[in-house]
C-alpha cells in the first residue's frame, strides 16, 4: 500500500522557462488544498542535497503567474549525478520528513528523478518545464510558447532590417539538438529555410533554393538555424553558403538566452497551472516516476523512461510545407 503523503517538495531543475512559476504555484495551492504541505527547494537538486529549502505558503506563491524565470532558482547539478550526492539528499528528504516530490524540468531532470526514486523508492512526479519541447508525451512543455513568441518578435525585427539592406540573415535559435523551435517558429516568420538536426543539411540544396528565390526577385531572406544543426550552427552555414553564393550581403544573430525569459504567454500560463494541479492529483493518485503531459487536451501520465528525448519525433512534413511557403 501506497504511504499517505503529508508533506511534498517542489523543484525547478534544469534551465529555467517562462511558466515555471505558474507551475509552482498551480502545485503549492493543489497541495494545500488538499491538506499537503509543501517544501520549496532552491537550486533544483542543489537544494536538496545543501538541505536549502522552506516551507510555503498560499501567499508564497502569489503574483508570480506572469512572472518568468522560477522563485525556486534552478541549477545543473553536478553533485546529484553522484551516489553520495543523492544520498546526501535522500538524508535531507528524511530529515524534513517530505514523502514525495514534484519535479519540473525537462530531460536531465526527469533522468535524474528516474534514478533517485529507484535507489531510495521516494515517489516523485514530474511536470515537463523546457523552451526546448523535446519531451515525449506531451504536446507541449511549459515554456515552449512564450519561447517560440519571443523568437518571432525578435525574427520580425531583423525581417525589417533584412529587407531594408537587402541582406540575408542566418538566425541561430536554441533548443540544444532538437529543432522544434526552430521548425515551428521558423514557419510563424516565413523562413526561407529552416535547418534542424533531425534532418540532414544539404548545402547544396539549400544554395539552390536561394538561387531560385532570388531569380524570383527576392532580395532578402531568413534562414533559421536550430543550434544542434549538424554542421555546427548558424556561423557555419553562413560561412558555407557565402564561400559559393554572395549575391546577398550576409550577417549571423544568435539569439541566445533571451528566448529563455520574459513573462509566459496565455498558452504556458494556462498549461503550467494545469500540469502543476494535475502533478498533485496523480501523487495522491499514487502515481511515480511519470511526466504529467497533455495531449490532445487529455492529461497524460508517461513514464519518465519514455519521455527522455529522442523518443519525441519531428514533425516533418512542417518542414516540407514551410520550404513550399518560401518558394
Ligand atoms: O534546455 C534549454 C536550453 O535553453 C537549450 O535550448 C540550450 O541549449 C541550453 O538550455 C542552454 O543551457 P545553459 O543556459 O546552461 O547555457
Amino acid at each position: 500500500m501506497t504511504k499517505e503523503i503529508k508533506r511534498i517538495g517542489v523543484l525547478t531543475s534544469g534551465g529555467d522557462a517562462p511558466g515555471m512559476n505558474a507551475c509552482i504555484r498551480a502545485v503549492v495551492r493543489t497541495a494545500i488544498y488538499n491538506d499537503i504541505e509543501v517544501f520549496g527547494i532552491k537550486y533544483g537538486y542543489e537544494g536538496l542535497i545543501d538541505n536549502n529549502m522552506c516551507r510555503m505558503e498560499s501567499k508564497s506563491v502569489a503574483h508570480i503567474i506572469q512572472r518568468g524565470g522560477t522563485i525556486l532558482k534552478t541549477a545543473r547539478s553536478e553533485a546529484f549525478r553522484t551516489k553520495e550526492g543523492r544520498e546526501k539528499a535522500y538524508e535531507n528528504i528524511k530529515k524534513n520528513n517530505i514523502d514525495a516530490l514534484i519535479v519540473i524540468g525537462g530531460d536531465g531532470t526527469f533522468t535524474g528523478a528516474e534514478i533517485f526514486s529507484n535507489e531510495h523508492n521516494i515517489p516523485i512526479v514530474g511536470a515537463p518545464g523546457t523552451i526546448d519541447n523535446d519531451l515525449y508525451g506531451t504536446d507541449f512543455t511549459i515554456g515552449y510558447d512564450t519561447a517560440i513568441n519571443t523568437v518571432i518578435e525578435a525574427v520580425d525585427k531583423i525581417r525589417d532590417t533584412a529587407a531594408s539592406h537587402s541582406r540575408l540573415f542566418f538566425i541561430e535559435v536554441m533548443g540544444r539538438d532538437a529543432g522544434f523551435i526552430a521548425l515551428r517558429s521558423g514557419i510563424a516568420v516565413g523562413a526561407e529555410a529552416i535547418l534542424i538536426p533531425e534532418t540532414k543539411t544539404y548545402i547544396n540544396e539549400l544554395i539552390e533554393h536561394l538561387e531560385n528565390g532570388r531569380r524570383k526577385n527576392k532580395t532578402s531572406g531568413i534562414i533559421i538555424v536550430a543550434e544542434g544543426e549538424e554542421e555546427g550552427g548558424a556561423f557555419e552555414i553562413a560561412k558555407k553558403v557565402k564561400e559559393r553564393f554572395n549575391y546577398y550581403d550576409t550577417r549571423v544573430s544568435i539569439l541566445g538566452h533571451l528566448q529563455r525569459g520574459g513573462s509566459p504567454s496565455c498558452m504556458d500560463r494556462v498549461l503550467a497551472s494545469t500540469l502543476g494541479y494535475e502533478s498533485v492529483n496523480a501523487l495522491i493518485a499514487g502515481k511515480t516516476k511519470v511526466m504529467i503531459g497533455q495531449v490532445n487536451k487529455d492529461i497524460t501520465h508517461t513514464p519518465f523512461k519514455k519521455a527522455i528525448k529522442h523518443t519525441v519525433e519531428i514533425d516533418i512534413k512542417m518542414l516540407e510545407m514551410s520550404y513550399i511557403l518560401s518558394i
